[in-house]
């Protein structure tokens, strides 16, 4: 089908729910992409913080095909091997989480919001205004963004919105009916918000000391994006559960919620559940994904393009007077502009550069881990040439 067609088609039988860009991407590899045309574009974005070992890992294709030919889905009804050993994995990675697992973000932060009801026996959950957590009506009742939530009222009742990294709104917050505290590590649609040193680990201990419940939403600072394999991991704190998705599956749909043993067990058989939650195939994936990032090094990988990208990123601010600040931790960057950037990214991409424009006028990068520094470079290189025209 011709570009053209695409388009129209998508326009006549497509819920027209995107402001799409007129790319249409059909291969890729490590961080290229090409489109129908045969272009090719460095990857800056990894389809929104899912590809963080880059496009078609050939040990992914070849963990599908072998998977595919044995047995893709049965039903969480059956044991499922698959399921045990990413769980496991995850156990020893995260330092000691059993999993319940999904199949996006905003699912599981779903699942979340009810065991931190179970749980707790109360109602009350603090979220920070500007965050993020997805499109379901208890995940959006969480996000701190009246945009997103206007046009559905009422939604869940029950949360209560902070300034994120202000410690003191925090405490104000709390009161006896707080279940939980519910974060973002790093604000990433909210325009890559770093919270001030040592905020989490505040909030954390305040958690500890009113029995509250501090849950972090990794869904995009997971795996690997921060040079650590979870953000809290970086900022050295310790969540009573935390929400992954995004890039445990390599673009393969999976999240899970995780949390500490004691607490999960207030799941009983019947409170939660999903039909394709777990199935085979998503956590062969998942598995080999965790594994290419641990034998691939790609924490450290992270770390290192991370310290140049963020440097390369600040010379560029000294040059150009658009530029407002550059911030982030590992591969997770944001360059904030004075002005809106859907324009940068539009002329980004016609030089092969894909990158994200989040929050009006932050440009987002989130490259593959493994992205190479001459395409670190290239990139940089062509922002160079477009921004503050
Ligand atoms: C921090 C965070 N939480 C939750 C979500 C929702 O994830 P999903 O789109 O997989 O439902 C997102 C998506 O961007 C996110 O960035």
């Amino acid at each position: 089908m011709e570009f053209k067609e695409i388009v129209r088609k998508d326009k006549l039988y497509v819920a027209q729910t995107y402001s799409r860009q007129p790319l249409a991407i059909v291969e890729g590899n490590g961080a290229i992409v090409k489109d129908l045309e045969g272009n090719e574009y460095i990857d800056c974005f990894s389809g929104l913080a899912v590809l963080n070992i880059g496009h078609s890992h050939p040990k992914i294709i070849e963990t599908i095909k072998k998977q595919v030919e044995k047995i893709i889905h049965t039903t969480n009804i059956y044991y499922i091997p698959p399921q045990v050993e990413l769980a496991e994995l995850l156990y020893k990675v995260s330092g000691g989480y059993k999993s319940f697992f999904c199949n996006s973000g905003t699912e599981a932060n779903e699942a979340t919001i009810k065991l931190v009801r179970k749980y707790t026996g109360k109602k009350v959950i603090i979220a920070a205004e500007n965050s993020f957590h997805g499109r379901t009506f208890g995940s959006l009742s969480a996000t701190g963004q009246e945009r997103y939530k206007k046009p559905f009222a009422p939604l869940l009742p029950g949360f209560k919105h902070v300034k994120f990294g202000d410690i003191e709104d925090f405490k104000r917050a709390i009161s006896p009916k707080t279940a939980a505290v519910l974060l973002e590590p790093i604000q990433g649609e909210g325009g890559v918000i770093v919270p001030p040193e040592n905020y989490l680990k505040e909030v954390s201990e305040i958690c500890t000391d009113h029995s509250i419940l501090f849950v972090l939403d990794e869904v995009q600072t997971g795996f690997g994006r921060t040079g650590e394999m979870f953000a809290f991991q970086h900022f050295k704190v310790e969540p009573d559960l935390f929400t992954i998705a995004k890039a445990l599956g390599a673009g393969f749909p999976i999240g899970a919620m995780l949390a500490k043993p004691e607490i999960i067990k207030a799941f009983r058989i019947g409170d939660h559940a999903s039909t394709f939650g777990g199935n085979h195939l998503a956590c062969t994936v998942a598995k080999a994904n965790i594994e290419i990032i641990l034998d691939e090094n790609l924490l450290e990988k992270a770390k290192q393009s991370g310290i140049y990208l963020l440097r390369r990123l600040k010379e560029l601010k000294n040059k150009h007077k658009c530029i407002k600040e550059v911030r982030g931790v590992g591969l997770m960057i944001g360059v904030e502009l004075d002005r809106p950037c859907n324009v940068i990214v539009d002329k980004a991409r016609e030089k092969g550069v894909l990158i994200n424009c989040t929050h009006d006028n932050v440009l987002r990068f989130l490259p593959p881990l493994n992205i190479e520094k001459e395409q670190i470079d290239k990139a940089v290189d062509v922002l160079d040439t477009i921004l503050c025209d």
